[in-house]
């Protein structure tokens, strides 16, 4: 078991903020007696479990209940989405479509609320996800099965102060450690090629869903990125950092004469595998973004780039190809993550308790050192660590200019609401909080 118990116990955070607004008789405030790396004492009620399908521990607020095969399933298992309902202190639930019941299911503490939790019903099987002797007492039920209050999605997403919050919840909070860039001239070229070379299986595996992408790119960028580049048919287009050529097959399939470039020779291989099979009519080079001499000048209508430039080192160059390449008056349309909101240098994320699953437990991000542009190694899921750059908008700009650009246009983009409800996860109080990315259209004009 992972549950560390402390030596001295606090009352369970989640129990106490119950009871502030329980008025049905009162809520018990159990003792907190589990806690994790945040230093939030949690009760077994709301602490983690494990999922009966994937065996993986969770946050509870991760989970639903199904009581007709008597099993606790996680959001990984079946993908929940936001049911906008005002209850306790919350104001949606995490809802998911059992295809077993062929019904929904509601997370747990709305399961608690209502007197629904697999607990209060007296079913005691999942007590061996809890190293506990007796989770359910203190055990509250209300006094009938009750339902939340049906509210609007724009009024689930309006969220409290967090700062005033945060003050209150001071004594619960532990930052996570500051990390500061690494100087680029201190950094190896070859080591950022190596790192793509090495991730490039997991970074398809992670971004690849057939022709749709991650979530981010489903629901952010995609929609900002082609408002901007539009009608692409019968256009030259080179895809700039390709990776494994997502974009590329897109703009082929929108009628244009696609080019994706990368450097490193896994997505490559991967892109040009994929087009022997798909034979949509795109051409893959192996080359670095900062000097692709194969491609002829003032060859492209317009050059696009996806989330590249910060994990290229010597981006002032790339700038400079990238003009050489496209035609008088040609575009170069270009995501990347926000030099200020993206940024994990020098910033923090204030996220308590740091295994909830929900958006708004991201209470805030703190941006500090700002000007302390350069590298830092990151890495997603289990992927080795590559290098990504922090640079300024100002920085941005300037490089800009002197490759020959002037920005038309900047996209600050955020997900409609539909989205945040079918995908609350990924969106409900994050992307629609704070912008992750910025899109420039940019027009060459030497
Ligand atoms: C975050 S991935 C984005 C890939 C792709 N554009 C997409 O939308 O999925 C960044 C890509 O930049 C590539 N890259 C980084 N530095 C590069 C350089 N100097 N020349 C060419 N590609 C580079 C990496 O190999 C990787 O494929
Ligand atoms: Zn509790
Ligand atoms: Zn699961
Ligand atoms: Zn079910």
């Amino acid at each position: 078991m992972r549950f560390c118990k402390p030596a001295e116990t606090q009352p369970c955070y989640y129990c106490e903020k119950i009871e502030t607004v329980e008025q049905e008789g009162g809520y018990p405030i159990r003792d907190g007696i589990y806690t994790f790396e945040n230093y939030i004492f949690r009760c077994a009620w709301h602490a983690r479990f494990t999922c009966s399908k994937c065996g993986t521990q969770h946050h509870f607020d991760w989970f639903h209940w199904c009581p007709s095969t008597e099993e606790l399933v996680c959001g990984d298992c079946r993908k929940p989405t936001l049911k906008p309902v005002a209850f306790w202190d919350r104001t949606y639930a995490y809802e998911f479509y059992c295809d077993e019941c062929d019904d929904y299911h509601l997370d747990l503490l709305y399961a608690e609320f209502q007197g629904a939790h697999p607990w209060q019903l007296g079913n005691r099987t999942i007590v061996s996800n809890i190293e506990s002797q007796e989770p359910w007492t203190p055990l509250w039920s209300p006094k009938a099965i009750r339902t939340g209050e049906d509210i609007e999605l724009i009024e689930a997403l309006k969220l409290p102060n967090r700062i005033v919050e945060l003050r209150e919840d001071l004594k619960y909070t532990l930052f996570r450690v500051l990390r500061h860039a690494v100087p680029e001239d201190e950094i190896d070229r070859s080591e950022t090629q190596e790192s793509w070379e090495a991730n490039a299986e997991d970074y398809a595996d992670l971004t690849q869903i057939d022709m749709t992408g991650d979530p981010n790119r489903q629901f952010i960028i995609d929609p900002a990125l082609w408002s901007l580049v539009g009608d692409v048919s019968g256009l030259s287009v080179l895809d700039a950092g390709c990776g494994h050529g997502y974009l590329t097959r897109v703009l082929a399939t929108k009628g244009a004469k696609a080019v994706g470039v990368d450097f490193s020779g896994p997505f490559i291989h991967y892109c040009t595998r994929v087009e022997s099979e798909m034979n949509l009519g795109c051409k893959f080079y192996r080359a670095s973004i900062t000097d692709m001499h194969e491609l002829a000048s003032k060859s492209f209508d317009i050059v696009v780039s996806n989330i590249v430039m910060g994990d290229v080192l010597d981006y002032k160059s790339a700038f400079k190809e990238i003009a050489r390449v496209l035609k008088d008056d040609g575009r170069f349309i270009w995501s990347n993550v926000h030099p200020v909101f993206g940024r994990t240098a020098g910033a923090i994320d204030v996220r308590f308790p740091r295994d909830s699953q929900r958006g708004e437990s991201r209470y805030l991000k703190m941006i500090d050192r700002y000007f302390d542009s350069g590298g830092e190694q990151y890495t997603w899921m289990k992927s080795r660590p590559s290098w990504g750059f922090v640079r300024t908008l100002e920085e941005y700009s300037k490089a800009l200019k002197d490759a020959g650009f002037v920005i038309s246009e900047i996209l600050e983009p955020r997900p409609t609401p539909e989205v945040i409800q079918q995908n609350p996860r990924e969106m409900a109080f994050d992307a629609d909080r704070w912008t992750h990315f910025i899109i420039y259209e940019c027009v060459k004009r030497l």
